[in-house]
């Protein structure tokens, strides 16, 4: 057993094993002077320092020393698997080219998908791991992870297999997503009939290939115009849910198409980015389910003014979650913390949305709001201890890096020492 004590605070998120809405999302349930006993992989209690001390008497006692105590946070949309970066399209950006004319000129994902091609699976799983754990430092213990950059059977096959083998390596948990329908491959798009054709390759071979080694938890498009439209969207995760895969999509990040509208309509477990949402997409979001997840990284890397409705989804009751949205074209950033700092600043959420975003409901939009995101019993022992007094200061100290270590099911995953 291990006993966590000596903490200035512990953020237990704890409260109902589901997403959080509206006023509730407003409670971090921040405990002063509080320690939290661990079993193996669970939370076995948790409350004042002295009582668990009293209780617990032959526990380990890890020494908190003053920091702060999170669940560990839950990263529920990164495009993890890529081989290289793509720092020069950020000057073109700079120089006034937009990121879906560089996507037209063959940049952008296309880019990605030729470097992942081009690159062995043994390659893929050393780069993946050694980036996953930059997240990991930064105070992340889940990761969703896409595939997305591979756009035919053979490389997103390889994409997933990468996941699953690093997944086996670390200890952080991975959660594969698989996003056949990230793009419409140029190969495809320069013949006549391209895009139906691709996407029957997506339906009749790559969902049941995926379903078959059972690579992947859920299945997600990007929803966008020029990209696949809401109708082309619903066919790919028609297939995906048929081949019982979770559903999630990339919904109005650029243009308002319908994307959330159509997340709620087949009862995704997340709608994501969201920066151009209709009023009428807010409305059928808070009418269903659906996690809205929020990427603000995307917004400000892409140099676009424009963020997401955070305050207008909160108050209309939608559950809204955040993340990294970790990808070499848009979010190039493992550090989870500086989506809190830009939760607040940008997105006008209270630190304690901001935590609740980041632990409660991005375990929600992954399906696992009764494993992870909460310091409560009976939760998964995942942890952060960060180099704060108080809670609010994560989403201050923007940029920086305060993470001093996490546990994953109780035991260690990162450390800046030996704690
Ligand atoms: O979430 N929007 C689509 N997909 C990624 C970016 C992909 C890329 O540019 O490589 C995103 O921003
Ligand atoms: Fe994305």
């Amino acid at each position: 057993m291990k006993r966590f004590a000596n903490a200035s605070q512990v953020v237990t998120c704890a409260g109902p094993a589901r997403a959080r809405r509206g006023v509730e999302m407003a409670d971090a349930g921040v405990r002063a002077d509080f320690g939290v006993a661990v079993d193996g992989a669970r939370i076995v209690a948790v409350g004042p320092d002295a009582e668990l001390r009293a209780r617990y008497p032959a526990a380990e006692e890890v020494d908190c020393r003053r920091g702060v105590l999170t669940p560990g946070l839950v990263d529920s949309h990164t495009h993890g698997v890529f081989a290289s970066p793509r720092y020069e399209e950020q000057e073109l950006r700079a120089s006034g080219m937009d990121y879906m004319e560089i996507a037209r000129r063959g940049g952008g994902i296309h880019s990605s998908v030729r470097s992942l091609r081009a690159v062995s699976e043994d390659f893929l799983v050393e780069a993946t791991a050694g980036r996953l754990m930059r997240l990991a430092a930064f105070g992340t213990t889940t990761v969703e992870v896409k595939s997305g950059y591979g756009l035919s059977l053979e490389d997103e096959l390889k994409s997933l297999r990468v996941i699953a083998r690093v997944a086996a390596r670390l200890r952080l948990r991975l959660i594969p997503t698989f996003l056949g329908g990230h793009e419409v491959p140029l190969e495809f798009r320069e013949r006549a009939n391209g895009r139906a054709e691709y996407i029957e390759l997506v339906v009749n071979e790559m969902i049941p290939a995926v379903a078959a080694e059972r690579l992947a938890r859920f299945a997600d498009v990007f929803c966008e115009t020029g990209v696949y439209s809401p109708a082309e969207s619903r066919t790919i995760l028609g297939a995906a849910r048929a081949a019982g895969l979770g559903l999630k999509l990339h919904a109005d990040e650029l243009t308002a198409c319908g994307g959330a509208e159509l997340a709620a309509q087949i009862g995704a477990t997340s709608a994501d980015h969201l920066a151009a949402i209709s009023p009428a997409g807010i409305s059928a979001l808070a009418s269903g389910n659906t996690v809205a997840t929020l990427l603000p990284g995307t917004m400000l890397f892409l140099g676009k003014t424009r963020q997401a409705p955070a305050r207008a989804l909160v108050e209309a009751g939608v559950a809204v979650a955040l993340a990294t949205d970790f990808n070499p074209g848009t979010s190039p950033t493992p550090n989870f913390p500086l989506m809190l700092a830009l939760g607040v600043s940008q997105l006008r959420l209270s630190a304690s949305e901001a935590f609740v975003a980041a632990t409660v409901n991005g375990a929600a939009a992954l399906g696992l709001a009764a494993e992870t995101g909460q310091i409560a019993p009976g939760f998964r022992a995942d942890l952060a201890l960060f180099d704060i007094t108080d809670f609010r200061e994560l989403p201050y100290w923007y940029g920086d890096e305060r993470c001093l270590a996490t546990w994953v099911e109780g035991e260690s995953c990162h450390s800046v020492q030996t704690l």
